[in-house]
């Protein structure tokens, strides 16, 4: 049986040294070592027919070929994967490569960010409202009764009588001055909704930012300076603003506000935009003072509300609102 043992060892040696695949090797590896129908544990199953004076020395004889030759496999496998050619291992150089996802911050709320930072160095404090909010916040106290016109262009989801999704930001300046006295000075930005029909200047869900400040003696010189120097540093020294006379509820006098830039055309030339309309605004009417508890003889104060989706539009060049709301990641991660 030695014999036997030293034969099967170097038979089994020289198939594992011509083994091409790990195909092969698996089936040697089941010929010579497989615990059943294995040739070498063959032979450990007849030791009970030597006398017990050669079992022992037999046995180790054959533990001993098992080890050797299971660790020949072992290399000989080792050998055999190395040595396959690039495409048979894992890898394969026609998939397209895996990218590594980075997110980016949406273009919408990059204006916001450059905003708030002009706003906050000017002495602004950031405040938030609800996006539920009641007729009372989103209309009444913004002194827009609930029949009249002003209210209608506004119209939006109601979620219970006297409960809706609020059409405009500026209920978060009632909000803001019925809990705290004056001064004020805040911008609030946050989402709004619309019954507006879904094209490319218009979505029913979009965001807005207002800004509010009361104090004693603001007047309307610091209402159009402060928002002069505010288009000025978000859109460079030359922007020129212009005031529009207009109609809110919960200004008076109302404002509309356009800005003209200056842009440096790809040949170096400066050239002048048209005039664009940034923002609604005004000053507060002293209803709304009245409204929340403030001495509006005392107080005075101006707000405005601005769209930072077209603000995006304008910094971009994009010619659809709709863009920046469907999530299209194509679109949006260009914006890093
Ligand atoms: N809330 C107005 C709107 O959504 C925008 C607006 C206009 C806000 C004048 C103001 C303001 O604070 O003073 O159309």
């Amino acid at each position: 049986m030695i014999d036997e043992l030293r034969r099967l060892r170097e038979e089994a040696l020289d198939a594992f040294a011509s083994a091409r695949d790990v195909g092969e090797l698996e089936r040697l590896r089941v010929r010579y070592l497989g615990r059943k129908e294995g040739l070498v544990s063959g032979v450990l199953r007849r030791l009970g027919s030597l006398t017990p004076e050669e079992r022992p020395s037999v046995g180790a004889a054959a533990n001993r070929a098992r080890k050797l030759l299971a660790e020949a496999l072992q290399d000989r496998l080792s050998e055999v994967t190395a040595a396959r050619p690039a495409t048979e291992r894992a890898l394969d150089l026609t998939l397209p490569p895996r990218r590594k996802w980075r997110g980016t911050i949406h273009p919408v709320s990059q204006v916001i960010d450059d905003i708030w930072r002009i706003f906050q160095s000017l002495g602004f404090a950031r405040a938030r409202g609800p996006e539920v909010d009641t007729e009372w916040y989103n209309f009444v106290a913004l002194n827009t009764p609930l029949d009249h016109p002003a209210a209608d262009e506004q119209d939006t989801l109601y979620l219970a009588p006297g409960l809706l999704l609020r059409s405009h930001t500026s209920p978060v300046q009632i909000r803001t001055m019925e809990r705290y006295p004056p001064p004020i000075r805040i911008l609030a930005p946050g989402m709004v909704y619309r019954r507006d029909t879904y094209d490319a200047t218009h979505t029913p869900a979009f965001a807005q930012i207002e800004g509010l400040v009361v104090d004693e003696g603001v007047t309307f010189v610091d209402f159009k300076a402060t928002l002069a120097e505010f288009a000025r540093r978000f859109w460079g020294p030359g922007t020129q603003v212009r005031f529009r006379p207009s109609f809110f509820p919960f200004t008076e006098p109302s404002a509309e506000v356009d800005v003209k830039r200056v842009i440096v055309r790809e040949d170096g030339r400066e050239e002048e935009t048209d005039w664009i309309e940034i923002m609604g605004a005004g000053m507060v009417d002293p209803a709304v003072l009245d409204n929340v508890g403030y001495d509006s003889e005392r107080y005075t104060g101006w707000a405005f509300g601005m769209g930072p989706a077209r603000v995006a539009m304008l910094r971009h060049g994009v010619r659809d609102l709709r863009l920046f709301y469907e999530n299209d990641m194509r679109f949006l991660g260009q914006f890093t």
